[in-house]
């Protein structure tokens, strides 16, 4: 399977899980699930769930076991956007080629939407399951707890909000790449690992390494699009950070400064795991899509 009828493939087995996890209608203000599904059901790349997925199989495991992880790690992500494009935050009105969350259903039932978000992904991966071994899960719930706070992806957001018409130095520039996009792209990889019970601690190391420098390269590759790709491709407004003057890497390094800073990254990968030959090439050619795609 090439890497496109891949992506297909785990996003279908993604999205049929997500659709299980917020039944229509069913609660006590089936608005809010209407604003949960709206956000988590239409559109999307899906590249964390994609991620999970390669890794478990890397790792030796069948489909099944990476489910759960694929399925939270995309609930967390996508409460992100959501808060990202509050007007306190980003202030956006376009997400995934539809009006933003908050647009379309209040910001009061944005806000709520993405908590809700927040704690089923923490539901679906504590769920008892003959799949794991409890050991596992736990570990699961650490990955993604540690990643998504404020040691992670919320500081890097915290951090981002504070430094909007300040210049930063490469160094913190990195730092906050690596925490607001970077934690959840790697923790993708790591859960994968762990669904799929993986002991191989040079393997773990391994995968790690790449998905820090995947991560950091995603977010380069962002802030790039922000400028040189187009609203409709992209489905969220181009030229956003230019008109929040936000910290990027265009901004500190010139696009070609940042070009070439994906270029390094993309080979850093691709060493990374080097030498697990054939087994690593579906991974490979998703970090090629990374710094290679038009939105
Ligand atoms: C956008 O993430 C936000 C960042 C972390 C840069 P994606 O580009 O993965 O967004 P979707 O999920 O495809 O909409
Ligand atoms: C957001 O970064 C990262 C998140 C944690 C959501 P951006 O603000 O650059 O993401 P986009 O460009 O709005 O998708
Ligand atoms: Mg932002
Ligand atoms: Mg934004
Ligand atoms: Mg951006």
């Amino acid at each position: 399977m090439d890497l496109s009828a891949q992506l297909k493939h785990y996003t279908a087995l993604t999205e049929e899980q997500l659709t299980l996890q917020i039944p229509a209608q069913t609660e006590l203000y089936p608005y809010l699930q209407n604003a949960m599904r709206y956000s988590l059901l239409q559109g999307g790349k899906r590249i964390r769930p994609a991620l999970v997925f390669l890794a478990n199989a890397f790792c030796g495991a069948n489909d099944e076991k990476a489910l759960a992880p694929a399925a939270a790690i995309e609930m967390i992500h996508t409460y992100s956007l959501i808060h990202d494009d509050l007007p306190p935050m980003d202030n956006d009105e376009l997400r995934r080629g539809k009006p933003t969350c908050h647009i379309e259903f209040g910001e009061a039932n944005a806000i709520l939407a993405g908590d809700a978000l927040l704690t089923l992904a923490f539901e679906v991966l504590s769920r008892p399951s003959p799949l794991y071994t409890p050991d596992a899960q736990l570990r699961m719930i650490q990955t993604l707890a540690v990643a998504a706070g404020h040691r992670g992806m919320v500081a890097g957001q915290a951090f981002d909000l504070a430094h909007e018409d300040q210049p930063l130095t490469l160094d913190q520039l990195e730092a906050m790449h690596r925490h607001k996009t970077g934690a959840l792209i790697s923790a993708s990889l790591t859960l994968g690992a762990q669904a799929a019970n993986c002991q191989n601690q040079q393997l773990l190391q391994d995968l790690s390494r790449f998905g820090r420098i995947i991560g950091l390269a995603f977010q380069v590759k962002d802030d790039l699009l922000d400028i040189e790709g187009d609203t409709l491709t992209l489905g969220k407004p181009s030229g956003s950070d230019l008109a929040r003057n936000k910290p990027t890497y265009p901004a500190l390094l010139g696009i070609q400064g940042a070009k070439d800073k994906l270029l390094t990254l993309q080979e850093q990968a691709h060493k990374c795991l080097h030498d697990y030959g054939a087994n690593s090439s579906a991974l490979l050619a998703l970090a090629d899509y990374i710094v290679e795609r038009n939105h």
